[in-house]
């Protein structure tokens, strides 16, 4: 069943390379994604709301997104103890959308849906992975479940030879072009949107990427610098002696 698992297909993004810096609006369109698709099972619980300002949020908008947030945050009520639910605030990083692992396991046929937060350095081939994953899903053929009966998707998963296991709890999340609407004129085509949560979710892993970026390249040119200086100090200090 090796040979079945297919390594994810190549994806460039803005962020990619030491000159990478992230593409703001595929940002924003991953966030609509996420926010509209992928958060009806995934939690991201090491970003906060007011972290969108990063994405170009105002902090007015940033309000209203954890206010109107679908899933409320817990709490405890001050006054009897008892466990209590209250609407997000921009400092709440964003909740799971299932009360305990129990019920997300109920709820996905006993799979737990992970954390994205760190999905993409997580997972071996990160966004190119996730991005495979999402547009991976695929029929099983009878001649291949005659060769590889083991294989054979059992009730409640899916076949998709992008994942490890090859059958996932995960029902494929995009399904049909326009589901979410983007307001940047963007094409929401599944593969599109599939790109645009994958390019999110590398923000979500490495939100200073691009602090990275600038410090490495400052690194580089310093030493090449300091490379040329100590060259012609050795030059100029051994000139006479031959
Ligand atoms: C697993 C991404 C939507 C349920 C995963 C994994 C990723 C992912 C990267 C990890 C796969 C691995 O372990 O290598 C996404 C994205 C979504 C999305 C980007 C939105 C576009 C959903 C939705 C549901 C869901 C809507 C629930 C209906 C699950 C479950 C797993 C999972 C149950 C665990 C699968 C298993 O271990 O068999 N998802 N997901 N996901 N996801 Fe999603």
């Amino acid at each position: 069943t090796e040979q079945l698992h297919k390594e994810p297909r190549p994806l460039s993004l803005a962020s990619d390379g030491p000159f990478g810096r992230f593409d703001r609006a595929q940002l924003q369109r991953g966030f609509q994604v996420y926010s509209e698709v992928c958060s009806a099972c995934h939690s991201l619980k090491y970003v906060a709301f007011y972290d969108l300002a990063q994405l170009g949020y105002t902090p007015a908008e940033i309000k209203k997104i954890a206010s109107d947030w679908k899933t409320e945050v817990p709490t405890v009520n001050p006054d009897t103890g008892e466990a209590s639910t209250r609407k997000a605030l921009a400092s709440d990083h964003f909740p799971s959308p299932f009360a305990n692992e129990t019920a997300a396991r109920a709820a996905n046929n006993n799979a737990l849906p992970p954390d994205l937060s760190l999905i993409t350095k997580a997972r071996e081939g990160g966004a190119p992975y996730v991005h495979s994953l999402i547009t991976g899903y695929a029929a099983q053929t009878p001649d291949l479940v005659r060769k590889y009966p083991e294989v054979k998707t059992p009730t409640g998963l899916h076949y998709n030879p992008y994942f490890a296991n090859l059958n996932i709890a995960m029902p494929p999340p995009l399904t049909s072009d326009g589901q979410v609407e983007y307001k940047d004129g963007t094409k929401p085509t599944v593969d599109q949107m599939a790109k645009d949560v994958s390019a999110f979710l590398v923000w979500t892993a490495e939100p200073k990427l691009e602090n990275r970026h600038r410090a490495g390249l400052a690194a580089i040119v310093f030493l090449l610098f300091g490379t040329v200086f100590a060259y012609f100090a050795y030059r100029t200090i051994w000139a006479e002696a031959k």
